[in-house]
């Protein structure tokens, strides 16, 4: 197994393998959430809130775009509650993940919130902005390397009522806050037909506090570019043509597999559902050295149906990834083996 330079040896050995057949096709694939999975080269699923080596410069990026765009951060005026609830809910998740540099203490009617990663030691009041830097959802969003969606259940439906998403894979919050579960997913195609979305909408109204679940995504993302997001089409939309024009080597550097783990998770005060996206990019090169992954991935680029390929906005590059991907296993089969 071989890395690139720039890629941390814990973002191959934790990636997240989305594949667990040839074939893919959307379901409500969701699953407890802290389950162990084991790779080739070694696994994820431990933790709800996961940080890597690609932690600073992650939190560094999300800082960056929401001073260009603050609308990528959103709370509808009723969400306060669920924002306070969501960050006690984060930073407990990390202090237990990672109670080497974070702590949750409680003291009287105050809080201390010790984040040695980033030199954080912040006292504050639940429930009271003004002991907050900034408002509870930005704060713990300049913490997690995880986009956050909020979901408000009432009159029998679910709406995004109040998000950070900085990392958007080719969709919009600023344009989907305030919708119902099914209309956020309406540009997706058979969803509908298939009867998955309304299924996944049945299972989120009834999750209880205390059973996160999760589920996975996965898209192909040219170069190591998180921020995909409707806005910026016009700065990463013109990639997906020029990368049929660039050399074989180039090709696998700059295509990365990219994986979401999708966390689900019901806060126990507000009762509102919090969803958390952590997204992860391997490029095609790397992915190529792992003989599982590089085989699986061509099965399924190869058997995905011209619909779906098009909706991931893959299907002008989908062919030459299958291609790419098959000579890379000639290339390591002798020939006369
Ligand atoms: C069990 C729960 C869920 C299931 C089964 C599910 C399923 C899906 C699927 C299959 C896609 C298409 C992905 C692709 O081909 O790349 C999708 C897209 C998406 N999902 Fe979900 N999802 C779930 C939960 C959520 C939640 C809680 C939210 C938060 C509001 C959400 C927001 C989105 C968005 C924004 C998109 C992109 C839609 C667009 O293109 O505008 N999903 N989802």
């Amino acid at each position: 197994m071989t890395t690139s330079p720039t890629l941390g040896p814990d973002l191959v050995q934790g990636f997240p393998f989305p594949f667990p057949t040839d074939q893919y096709r959307y379901s409500t694939n969701v699953e407890p959430a802290r389950g162990v999975v084991g790779t080739p080269v070694g696994q994820w699923g431990d933790a709800v809130v996961d940080i890597d080596s690609e932690y600073l410069h992650e939190l560094a990026e999300r800082a960056r775009i929401l001073e260009r765009d603050p609308s990528r951060a959103t709370a509808l005026g009723h969400m306060g509650p669920a924002c306070w609830d969501t960050m006690l809910t984060l930073m407990r998740e990390l202090a237990t993940s990672r109670p080497d540099v974070m702590s949750l203490v409680r003291d009287g009617e105050q809080h201390v919130w010790t984040n040695r990663l980033l030199g954080i030691e912040q006292r504050f009041t639940y429930a009271d902005d003004s002991t907050l830097p900034t408002d509870p959802l930005r704060y713990i969003a300049s913490q997690v390397q995880e986009d956050l969606v909020l979901l408000d259940q009432r009159d029998d439906d679910l709406w995004g009522d109040a998000g950070v998403v900085t990392f958007a894979a080719d969709w919009s919050f600023g344009f989907d806050v305030g919708m119902t579960f099914l209309e956020i997913h309406g540009p997706v195609p058979r969803l509908r037909e298939t009867g998955v979305i309304t299924r996944a909408r049945d299972f989120l109204m009834r999750l209880q506090p205390g059973q996160p679940y999760r589920r996975t995504n996965w898209t192909l993302t040219i170069g190591r570019r998180l921020d995909v997001s409707t806005e910026i089409y016009h700065e990463w939309g013109p990639d997906r043509p020029r990368i049929l024009t660039v050399s074989d080597d180039d090709f696998g550097r700059e295509v990365h597999l990219r994986t979401e783990v999708q966390h689900l998770i019901r806060l126990e005060e507000s009762g509102a559902v919090l969803f958390l996206i952590r997204t992860y990019l391997l490029p095609l090169e790397v992915l190529a050295t792992i003989e599982p992954w590089r085989a699986r991935t061509a099965a399924v680029l190869a058997d995905l149906p011209d619909d779906m390929a098009d909706y991931k906005g893959i299907a002008t590059f989908r062919d030459r990834a299958v291609e790419w991907l098959h000579s890379r296993g000639a290339r390591e089969t002798p020939r006369d083996a």
